[in-house]
């Protein structure tokens, strides 16, 4: 393995911090990394597939299965009669169903999961149920939600100052609509469990899940165990993007009733098609605002209705909608505010987590409602944004009272406003534009600020174990889990640096609730700010249990013991680590340690919306140039300049990693990604043909990405870094605007431009048709 190789020869105190390649690498790109696919079964698994209903919302009058156990291969279904404990994978409200008994609430929403001895059995078994529906009228959307107050949660309120007044007394004012298109996760890895009966009634489940811990509470709970009777490993996930964080419970539970019916391990893998029609997505959204501003374009007063599509049950709707509540401000100060967020329930699948979680619907608001205003001011947008940024106090509190510290969103845009060329580039594009009648290009500066920690307070907690074996390598455990972000690598690099060994005496091992119990879900980018922190205070404790024992044996002061490099110096001697191990071995001193950290200084009131909910806030921004073709609506990111805050990277390649994958993922949302439900609510767009996430030749042929170089995050993170996960995905919200610009670009300047997300080729034709329409009108 060439990453150990390279880390090997350098001295470990730069271990953290180094680019190095994700610990995993080579077995990627080789097809040997395991994923749950990939484990080899005991003899006797048997395979299985959901049913799933074909209707939005309906009483199942009959549920007809004996085509099902009659074909081939069959060798039980599982049905909510099945399940001894509880019916349920909803883990804040007990509202999911895990096989819905009389009442269907979406197309997709599945009713019994059959078992054959093969995939192709089950698949084919699955879709021979004859159902007989009474079919109820459906809510399919947000305004239909909303016009029929039909919510799966309490709506909530965010008001700071006289946002009424401010708006009546404001020089301007002006009212908009923005529509934000939901998102397919698209995770290469589909959803997947295999349950393993063991003895005495205890059940091994290999899952695919960000949240081991919620799969294994799922899971107890549906089959009346209790939760040292389950357990849950987790090496690895081929992608999760918050959509294995409450998702992953559901296969889990069918999985693991099947397994106790029929006695015998049983594997539930979804196709493309099963995942995408059956499993949440992020939160479409609708936002109304009612905005007063001055003539520098400077907010005085902003209003919003922000209407989530929830889906027919809560789902992490609650803690997504605070989230998006608590980035509608961005990066900018808004004295007085109101925003009123509505949870709709709908007859369509259960939305959940998506990175950014919330946060991306949320920024896209204001930076519409800016980019409005530019437009009517006749202003570059870039900057209205600028005069509306956090500033000094008194413009520095968010509207939920937290401090907006450590803000560098004034120099890292100026910085990347030169190093973009934007001014000369912005001039340059209408001039184009003015002789170009087909092809208009447009040009966006974005910012993000993106607040770092669980707003679920409690969740801010990591567990993390470590052994040292007395030849000297170590065995690391850790809460997190990996879904390619690189979070073992980052965590396997932090234990290397406090012991001073080399990165190839760390082995990571498979996320595993009995080893690391209550754990959080490895979400909100704080994987390796909670699990970093935590395996260091393992460390911690092994190193210092060395010295203090070492200082006796050998007689030197603790102060003078050091570990560098797979060497310890007990002051001019040097022992290899090994050695050192072997004899503390011997001298029966504990070569083994648990570490715990929980994140300080933190905490919120879900309820009045205050407080201080986030530990941090990770900053950057992009400038995104694209090309429309004004005829067939198509466009084209050209170049993209990404400036981003990572505080202190604990690693380089890695968080670069993150950045570009996060903006093109953000940029395929924004532009590409469309998921379409017909009037009877089924969802069109269900797989790979119809649902356009982007490619490699999606990217810019030009592109320049950094990072904030060596900032130390303000806070006592691990090693001053900062969390990335989440932040990037944001960053596309240029290209939107940049589409924005190139569209702005075919009428006369002084109008908004009409155009929803996701800006499909569609949406852009329409958005152009309108801006004429209104050009052309008498
Ligand atoms: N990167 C990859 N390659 N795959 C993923 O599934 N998930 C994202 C982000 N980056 C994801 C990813 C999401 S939604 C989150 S919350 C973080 O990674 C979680 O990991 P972290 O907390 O270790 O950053
Ligand atoms: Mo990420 S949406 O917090 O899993």
């Amino acid at each position: 393995m060439s990453v150990i190789r390279e880390a090997d020869a350098l001295p470990t105190a730069e271990l953290a911090g180094r680019a190095l390649r994700h610990e995993s690498a080579h077995l990627h790109v080789t097809g040997r990394a395991q994923y749950a696919d990939d484990i080899p079964l005991p003899a006797g698994t048997l395979h299985a597939a959901f049913g799933l209903s074909r209707v939005a919302h309906a009483r199942i009058r009959q549920l007809d299965l004996s085509a099902v156990l009659a074909a081939p291969g069959v060798v039980a279904v599982g049905l909510p009669s099945d399940i001894p404990g509880e019916n349920n994978y909803g883990s804040v409200v007990h509202d999911d169903p895990i096989f819905t008994d009389t009442l269907v609430q979406f197309a997709g929403q599945p009713m019994f999961a059959v078992a054959a001895n093969t995939h192709l059995q089950a698949r084919r078994a699955a879709v021979l149920a004859r159902v007989d529906y009474d079919e109820l009228p459906a809510i399919l959307d947000v305004r239909s939600a909303l016009a029929a107050q039909s919510f799966v949660i309490p709506s909530k309120t965010l008001r700071r100052g006289d946002p009424q007044a401010a708006l009546v007394r404001a020089p301007r004012r002006m009212q908009g609509t923005l529509s934000i298109g939901g998102q397919d996760h698209f995770y290469l890895e589909g959803q997947i469990a295999v349950a393993i009966p063991q003895e005495d009634g205890a059940m091994l489940i290999h899952s695919s899940t960000q949240h081991p811990t919620e799969v294994q509470h799922i899971v107890a709970a549906a089959l009346k165990l209790r939760a040292h009777d389950v357990i849950v490993q987790c090496r690895r996930m081929g992608g999760g993007f918050g959509g294995k964080e409450s998702q992953p419970a559901l296969i889990a539970a069918a999985a693991a009733v099947l397994a106790r019916k029929t006695g015998r391990p049983v594997k539930l893998r979804l196709d493309r098609d099963v995942d995408m029609l059956a499993t949440g997505k992020r939160h479409d959204m609708i936002a109304d605002y009612d905005v007063g501003y001055d003539d520098d374009g400077r907010i005085c007063a902003l209003s919003v209705m922000l209407a989530a599509r929830c889906g027919y049950s809560a789902d992490l709707s609650g803690p997504v909608n605070d989230r998006a509540i608590c980035h509608v401000d961005n990066a900018y100060f808004l004295e007085h505010v109101e925003i009123v967020s509505h949870r709709c329930k709908t007859h369509t699948v259960s939305n959940t987590a998506f990175r950014g979680f919330g946060g991306p619907q949320g920024m896209m608001v204001i930076e519409a409602v800016i980019d409005d205003i530019a437009r009517r001011l006749q202003r570059d947008p870039l900057d209205v944004r600028r005069a509306n940024f956090y500033g000094a106090a008194p413009r520095n509190i968010t509207p939920y009272g937290q401090s907006v510290d450590g803000n560098v969103l004034d120099t890292l845009s100026e910085r990347l406003l030169s190093s973009s060329g934007y001014r000369e580039r912005r001039a340059a594009i209408a001039q184009w534009n003015a002789g170009s009648a087909t092809i208009k290009r447009g040009i966006a500066l974005t910012p993000v600020k993106f607040g770092i920690s669980f707003n679920a307070t409690h969740y801010n907690q990591a567990g993390a174990l470590i052994h040292i074996y007395n030849d000297g390598t170590v065995m690391l455990n850790h809460g997190g889990t990996e879904m390619g972000q690189g979070l073992y690598t980052k965590v396997a690099q932090v234990v290397a640096t406090e012991l001073g060994l080399p990165l190839s005496a760390i082995r990571v091992t498979a996320a595993d609730t009995s080893k690391v119990p209550n754990t959080s879900a490895t979400a909100a980018s704080s994987g390796s700010d909670l699990n970093g922190k935590a395996a260091q205070a393992a460390a911690q404790t092994l190193r210092l249990r060395l010295v203090e024992w070492a200082a006796t044996a050998f007689d030197v002061p603790a102060g003078a013991i050091r570990f560098d490099n797979g060497v310890v110096w007990l002051g001019e001697r040097a022992l290899p680590f090994a050695k050192l191990v072997a004899q503390a071995y011997m001298a029966r001193i504990s070569l083994s340690a648990t570490g715990y950290y929980r994140t300080p200084a933190i905490h919120w009131d879900g309820t009045a919306l205050r407080g201080r909910p986030f530990f941090y806030y990770a900053y950057g921004a992009a400038v995104s140039e694209v090309a429309v073709d004004t005829l067939t609506g198509e466009s084209q990111l050209q170049r993209v300049d990404i400036l981003h805050d990572v505080g202190r990277s604990l690693n380089p390649a890695l968080d670069i990693g993150q950045i570009e994958g996060g903006f093109l993922q953000g940029a395929g949302w924004l532009t590409t990604e469309e998921l379409w439900w017909n009037a009877r609510g089924e969802l069109k767009t269900h797989a790979p043909a119809t649902y356009k996430i982007p490619t490699a030749y999606d990217w810019p042929r030009e592109a320049h990405v950094h990072l904030l170089q060596q900032q130390p995050n303000g806070e006592d993170t691990i090693y001053r870094s900062k969390a990335v996960g989440e932040p990037p995905l944001m960053l596309a919200m240029s290209v939107f605007h940049a589409i924005r610009d190139a569209v702005a670009a075919c009428a006369a300047p002084g109008r908004n431009v009409p155009l929803q997300a996701p800006a499909t080729a569609e949406a852009v034709l329409a958005a152009i048709e309108q801006l004429r329409a209104v050009e052309t009108a008498p």
